[in-house]
C-alpha cells in the first residue's frame, strides 16, 4: 500500500490533528508509522501522539542550516547518515537514535526547528524535508507528514515526494479558497487530494459540503468539532482514540489503506 502522506492546510486547521489520529490509529492497529514533523515552527506533535520529542532535529543532527545549505551543493547531505550497506531507501531505524523517538512500532522524526527569533528562512528545511521522504525505506511502512503553513509553498514543494494528500479544512472561507487552489494544484501535478472537513458543526458543515459542491469538490472526511481534542490540545495531552473521534476517519482509512487488514479490535476498544 502506498504510503507518503502529507497533511496540509491553513494554519489551525486541524493538521497535526489529523496526524496524530491516524499515527496513533494505524500504530495501535500494527501498522509501523512514523511521524514527520515537518512543521519548523511548532512543538506539540511529539505530545499528540505521546511519544517523548526526539533529542535533535534532522537538521541538527546534520550540523546546522548553514552545513545542509552547503552539503546539498556539494551533494551531500542525508547521504551520509544513510548506511551505505544497504541499497534499499533510508529506513527511520537507520537515522542516529538522538533524531528518532519511538515506542513501539509508532516513530517520530522532526526535520529542524526554528528556535530564535531570528533564525532566517526555512527553505533549507523544505528541500531538507523533500530530500528526506524521497529517499525513505517503502517496505509496508506508512509515513505521515505533519506540515507548517502557508501551505501552498509547502505543497509545491513536497508533493512530488509524497503519495497522498490529505488537505485539511476548517469551517472558513480561506479553507474553502484554498481547497480550490489544491485541486488545480492536484490536477497540474497528477496527484489525489482528499479533503477533510474539521472542526464542524452540523451547520458549518452543510455549509462547507455545499461550497465544496459547487466546486465540484467532496470532503473524503468530516471530523466533527470535539471539545476532547481541544482539551488535550490545552492540556499538553496525547489525543484521545476513542471511537467517537477516530470513527470520523474511517471511510478514509478504507479508501488510503485495506482498514481489514488491520487487527479489527480496535473498534471497540478505547485507546489513551
Ligand atoms: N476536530 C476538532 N475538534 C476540536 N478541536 C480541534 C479539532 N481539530 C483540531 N482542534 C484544535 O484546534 C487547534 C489547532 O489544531 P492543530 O494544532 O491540529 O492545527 P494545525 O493545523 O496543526 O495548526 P498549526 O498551523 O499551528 O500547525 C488545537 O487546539 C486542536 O486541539
Ligand atoms: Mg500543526
Amino acid at each position: 500500500m502506498l504510503a507518503k502522506i502529507i497533511v496540509c492546510g491553513k494554519g489551525g486547521s486541524g493538521k497535526s490533528t489529523v496526524t496524530a489520529l491516524l499515527a496513533r490509529y494505524l500504530a495501535v492497529n500494527g501498522r509501523s508509522v512514523c511521524a514527520i514533523d515537518a512543521d519548523e515552527g511548532s512543538f506539540s506533535l511529539h505530545r499528540m501522539i505521546n511519544l517523548p520529542s526526539p533529542e535533535r532535529t534532522l537538521v541538527e543532527e546534520l550540523g546546522g542550516r548553514e552545513a545542509i545549505a552547503k552539503g546539498f551543493s556539494s551533494g551531500m547531505s542525508l547521504e551520509k547518515i544513510k548506511d551505505p550497506r544497504f541499497s534499499r531507501g533510508l529506513h527511520v531505524r537507520d537515522l542516529p537514535c538522538t533524531c528518532v523517538s519511538c515506542r513501539d512500532n509508532l516513530y517520530l522524526v522532526s526535520i529542524g526547528k526554528i528556535r530564535e527569533p531570528k533564525e532566517g528562512c526555512s527553505c533549507v528545511m523544505t528541500d531538507l524535508a523533500r530530500q528526506f521522504i524521497s529517499m525513505l525505506y517503502m517496505g509496508n511502512w506508512t509515513y505521515l507528514i505533519d506540515t507548517s503553513s502557508p501551505m501552498e509553498h509547502v505543497a509545491r514543494s513536497l508533493y512530488e515526494a509524497c503519495d497522498e494528500f490529505l488537505v485539511v479544512l476548517d469551517p472558513t472561507m480561506e479553507s474553502l479558497e484554498l481547497a480550490v487552489k489544491m485541486r488545480e494544484l492536484s490536477v497540474k501535478l497528477n496527484k489525489r487530494i482528499y479533503l477533510i472537513l474539521n472542526k464542524v458543526s452540523e451547520r458549518t458543515k452543510t455549509h462547507m459540503t455545499d461550497r465544496l459542491k459547487a466546486n465540484d469538490l467532496e470532503p473524503a472526511a468530516v471530523i466533527p468539532y470535539f471539545p476532547a481534542l481541544e482539551e488535550a490540545s490545552m492540556k499538553g495531552e496525547p489525543l484521545p482514540l476513542q471511537k467517537t473521534v477516530i470513527h470520523p476517519l474511517m471511510n478514509l482509512v478504507d479508501v488510503l489503506f485495506d482498514r481489514f487488514q488491520l487487527e479489527s479490535a480496535f473498534m471497540t476498544s478505547t485507546i489513551k
